[in-house]
């Protein structure tokens, strides 16, 4: 069993200054503690592990990407695959993280997230899924991980904007499963589920 502690002061308190030299100015501010960003979190859970493989589902920009692949020092490194359907918005967005410098540790992959076979996420032990937010993409990749044999935490973004993103909303607590949503992260809501091997602490 793996456990993961998520704690609120840790998160608002991490020191992420090693990582400075690779985040262009503009974007820093999305990393600080009171962003309302998922990436301080990301960044938390993520260092939590050694030698595993997490998945990004919707790259954009690669903020998640980026967050989930800055292994603690000392430790083996982690790595991210981060897959988008747009490849045209990928490299638009690349503008703000090509000024990132990207860890080696992050293999970026173009293709339709709902068309991943189920056996493909038992690789992995952390999936982040940020991608459309209408709730039936949503639905088709949590269906098909529940198929597959992962044992990890999964993340889902914004799951609580209520104006923007509703069918989301609607979809994120239709999900039956042991669930736990972060309100101080991401100003609109982090989805968290424990699959089986994970013990999630929220202290
Ligand atoms: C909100 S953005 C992701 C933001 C990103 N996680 C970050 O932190 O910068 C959503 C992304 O999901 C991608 N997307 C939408 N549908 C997708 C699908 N079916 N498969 C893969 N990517 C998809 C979009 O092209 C878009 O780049």
């Amino acid at each position: 069993m793996k456990r993961i502690v998520i704690n609120k002061a840790d998160i608002q308190t991490m020191n992420l200054s090693s990582l400075m030299c690779n985040i262009h100015g503009d974007y820093w501010d999305r990393f600080q503690p009171k962003a309302r960003e998922h990436y301080r979190l990301l960044v938390n859970i993520t260092r939590q592990f050694e030698a595993s493989n997490f998945l990004d589902l919707g790259t954009s920009h690669g903020g998640s990407a980026f967050s989930m692949a800055t292994s603690l020092e000392g430790k083996r490194p982690n790595t991210v695959v981060s897959i988008d359907i747009d490849d045209a918005r990928f490299r638009q967005n690349k503008r703000n993280i090509s000024l990132f410098t990207f860890p080696k540790n992050i293999i970026f992959d173009l293709r339709d997230a709902k068309k991943i076979h189920p056996e493909f996420y038992s690789n992995f032990q952390v999936i982040m899924i940020d991608i459309t937010h209408n709730g039936e993409d949503e639905r088709t990749i949590y269906d098909n991980i529940c198929k597959s044999d992962f044992s990890g935490l999964l993340i889902m973004d914004d799951i609580d904007y209520k104006h923007k993103f509703p069918k989301l909303k609607e979809y994120w607590q239709s999900i039956e499963a042991t669930k736990f949503e972060l309100d101080y992260c991401h100003i609109s809501g982090t989805g968290l589920i424990p699959f089986k091997g994970i013990d999630l602490v929220i202290t």
